[in-house]
């Protein structure tokens, strides 16, 4: 069995079907999914994982590798899929994941489109469509063997993730964390500091997607800190900069991730309420050239909760010059 990092050659040159279904992923990120089917996972030493399956272009793309893969015995393991499977407010779904692109009229849930474009593998892919609180079992235990994370766009989603799959790791386990250049979600960053002594990062970053194989048992104290926030903001900092040094570029050179994880310690201290250090942290990052270009909204959102800078009082000296300059005239 290949290591994460023995499939990064293979990145630059599989070539995946050109039709695959709409996908928020990128072609770096489908290809690593694809690999990972191909030639790393089985499904023999747990459930296969996808949270935030979308439109099914990130499932198809891993799936597929499942369907070429040998010690796959799709008679038996099932790769879960779960998602709202449906628009609407606070669903972080796009109308592109329907077939045509858009909504029909009237309607909200693409879960027939989705079964549509997963038809060649639906009887491995188990759907499990509505809020992630509701479809997922507190109770499960199952260990995981692969766990995608495209889902934690909110800290209360976020919770769900580490409360109920992350104690289902086990060394071996393999993560993906599809938002690790999101710098407005920092619990997948600090969170990621806390797991430092027991996971072996794959490598670089695929574009947006941090990957990591666990390697020792996680410590029930260390999920319990996770799963409840449980850091106090300097230890979230610096649980942050822990993994600054253990990073870089990404695997395309594109995305520098040192200045995207300084950014995202803007946003523990933005969600803090201390907007004036946030700041102070965000303001130097303006003259990245990446984060300005990708990022402008970020820095927006920073600095426009600074406080309103305090009235300039004149001093004692200028007010009494003020007002004998009044009183002979010169004002
Ligand atoms: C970025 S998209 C996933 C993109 C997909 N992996 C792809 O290949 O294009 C994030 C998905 O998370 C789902 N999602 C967000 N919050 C959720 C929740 N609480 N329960 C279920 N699904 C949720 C949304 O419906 C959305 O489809």
């Amino acid at each position: 069995m290949p290591s994460l990092g023995q499939l990064y050659p293979q990145l630059d040159t599989v070539e995946l079907p050109e039709d695959l279904p709409y996908t928020q992923c990128s072609a770096f990120e489908l290809r690593f999914l694809y690999l990972l089917g191909k030639h790393r996972l089985t499904g023999a030493q747990g459930d296969l994982v996808e949270l935030g399956s979308g439109g099914g272009g990130s499932t198809y793309a891993a799936a597929l590798g499942l369907s070429e893969n040998p010690e796959f015995d799709r008679s038996s393991a099932k790769l879960h899929a779960y998602d709202f499977f449906r628009v609407g407010k606070g669903t972080f779904a796009t109308e592109k994941f329907f077939a045509g692109g858009k909504a029909p009229e009237g309607q909200s849930s693409f879960l027939e489109d989705f079964q549509e474009v997963l038809g060649p593998f639906l009887d491995f892919v188990e759907i499990h469509a509505g809020d992630i609180w509701e479809t997922s079992d507190p109770d499960e235990k199952r260990p995981i063997e692969f766990l995608h994370v495209d889902i934690a766009k909110t800290a209360r989603v976020w919770t769900c993730v580490a409360e109920r799959f992350l104690p289902r790791l086990a060394p071996g386990s393999v993560v993906l964390h599809q938002d690790f250049a999101g710098p407005r979600l920092p619990w997948l960053h600090y969170s990621t500091g806390a797991l430092l002594p027991y996971i072996e990062l794959a490598g670089p970053p695929i574009r947006s997607t941090l990957a990591f194989e666990v390697t020792e048992e996680i410590p029930a104290e260390v999920l319990r800190a996770v799963a409840e926030d449980d850091f106090g903001v300097e230890r979230k900092l610096a649980l942050i900069s822990a993994v600054q040094e253990r990073l870089d570029r990404d695997h395309t050179g594109g995305i520098p991730f040192r200045s995207v994880l300084e950014l995202a310690k803007a946003f523990v201290l933005h969600y803090e309420g201390d907007h004036r250090r946030a700041w102070k942290i965000a303001e130097p990052l303006t003259s990245d050239e990446y984060l300005a270009r990708t990022r402008a909204d970020h820095f927006r959102q920073v600095k426009d909760r600074l406080p309103a800078p305090a009235p300039v009082r004149r001093s004692g000296v200028r007010r009494r010059l003020g007002r004998l300059a009044r009183k002979v005239g010169l004002r």
